[in-house]
């Protein structure tokens, strides 16, 4: 079978898409059916991506319209392509850089692409779900006075988690001292469209702001938007960026798919969104009734977003990992992420009563299988700051070796070292590797989760920096 009848014949089975992207496969989106009839090039009438100036330029328009935003970029490689992008054309070669450790993969490749040396903050940690939470203004701005030379700062608001930084304050201090504040904000695309969600960041005062569309919102995979907003972004240098890295034949077939998306939340979005909220709202309530399972309702000192289902099984006889691999076989409810211990359900405005109904029902049950409460008497760590012993672009330089785990330590990490998803790095290139990382790798792999970038032969073994530049 090939990947298109396998995906054509996952298409037919019940499998409930509790994950990315946000249109939950939902076909009545185009129309048109089949999308090889609306795959073209840039020919005549249809404008170009990158020198817009009739129909694309007016949907970008559009957007901003829409978004609250000045000035509007359509994506069709990702937030990812927009990041690399908005650092590009903050930065210039080997400045300085501050960013939230909790970043995705995505920003510390910006980091890499200019040689640019990185300063991190840390964001706080709550015990309770053992979630990581949002970025505190102070420590940007200590930061920012222990850094003068960092020419923006980047943060990561919501977290996968839906957790989010007070942006309007940070936005205040990062100003205050001259700087840009780039906000990835792709998971919060929808966050416009309705007010029991948070703020987006486009209207707390960030200078260039990266939402995901494809992950909450109805729209194709890799598309996104990227927001430019004030006068400290030089525009054209990021739009020169942007031509550099998205692709020089931007698909028709996702374009339209972001043109659909702008013209569901113009027409439908409101009552749409109106109803979301209410069931979103009402699976929260229901939720009280579950006795060992909880579901993240609020955290304290940060706004969080209701859509993001961070369902745990903390001090329960249950992983995560376990959790997840029940729903998924047991009642073909596929979640968007395991972690140690919870799951992670993305929700969109395109999910069904029928599917927030199978998963309550499904948790109902599981709820009543699960043993008594035991304290879980080992934990995740979160982010902690790590020696840089080399800046990433350094490290990328540089020859490596794999050594046996317990060898690495002190040794310069040569790759990244992640959970996927989220993506986030729990050991960066250059960082020195401690033992306190190398406890947390054993951790997640007692947890029954996959860490990405060790290998397993024989033991685990550990790619760390050699000593020798390649060139
Ligand atoms: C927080 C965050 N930022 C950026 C990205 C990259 O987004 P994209 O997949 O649209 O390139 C991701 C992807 O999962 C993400 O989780």
């Amino acid at each position: 079978m090939n990947l298109f009848e396998k995906l054509e014949e996952y298409g037919k089975r019940d499998y409930y898409p509790f994950h990315m992207p946000g249109h939950k496969r939902n076909i009545s989106l185009l129309e048109a059916g089949n999308p090889y009839k609306i795959d073209i090039t840039e020919i005549d009438g249809f404008d170009n991506l990158h020198e817009p100036e009739d129909i694309l330029k007016e949907e970008m328009e559009k957007a901003a319209r829409l978004f609250g935003s000045e000035e509007t970029y359509f994506l069709i490689n990702g937030s990812s392509c927009g990041l690399l992008a908005a650092i590009s054309a903050c930065t210039t070669h080997q400045d300085e850089i501050i960013i939230a450790r909790n970043c995705h993969k995505s920003v510390y490749h910006g980091v890499l692409i200019n040689e640019l040396t990185p300063f991190y903050i840390y964001p706080q940690k709550e015990d309770k779900f053992g979630i990581n939470l949002g970025i505190l203004p102070e420590d940007v701005d200590n930061s920012l006075k222990e850094h003068p030379k960092a020419k923006a700062v980047v943060l990561v608001s919501p977290t996968y988690e839906g957790i989010v930084s007070d942006i309007q304050r940070i936005a205040a201090i990062v100003h205050s001292y001259g700087k840009i504040l780039i906000v990835d904000e792709a998971h919060g695309a929808h966050f416009p469209f309705h007010s029991e969600f948070p703020k987006s960041a486009i209207g707390c005062g960030a200078d260039i702001v990266i939402q995901s569309i494809h992950k909450t919102l109805p729209a194709f995979t890799q598309t996104a938007l990227l927001h430019i907003q004030g006068e400290r972004v030089n525009r054209g240098r990021l739009g020169r960026f942007l031509s550099v890295f998205q692709s020089t034949s931007p698909s028709y077939v996702l374009m339209a798919g972001i043109s659909r998306c702008m013209e569901f939340l113009e027409k439908d979005g409101e009552a749409c969104f109106d109803k979301y909220v209410k069931t979103l709202k009402n699976l929260y309530q229901e939720a009280e009734k579950l006795c060992r399972i909880s579901l993240l309702d609020s955290v304290s000192g940060f706004e969080r977003d209701i859509s993001k289902l961070v369902v745990s099984v903390k001090n329960t006889s249950m992983t995560g990992r376990r959790f997840y691999d029940i729903l998924l076989q047991r009642y073909h409810l596929q979640m968007e992420m395991a972690q140690d211990t919870y799951v992670l359900a993305m929700t969109s405005v395109f999910d069904t009563v029928e599917g927030f109904g199978r998963l309550f029902s499904a948790l109902l049950e599981i709820d009543k299988e699960l043993f008594d409460r035991t304290e879980d008497k080992e934990k995740g760590r979160g982010f902690w700051q790590k020696e840089l012993l080399f800046t990433p672009y350094e490290a990328s330089l540089m020859e490596s070796i794999k050594v046996p785990f317990d060898r690495a330590i002190g040794k310069a990490a040569a790759g990244y070292i992640y959970l996927y998803p989220p993506g986030i790095p729990l050991l960066c290139p250059g960082e020195r590797i401690d033992k306190e990382s190398l406890e947390e790798i054993l951790y997640y792999k007692r947890k029954g989760l996959r860490v990405h970038g060790i290998t397993e032969e024989n033991g685990i073994f550990i790619s760390v920096i050699a000593g020798e530049r390649a060139g």
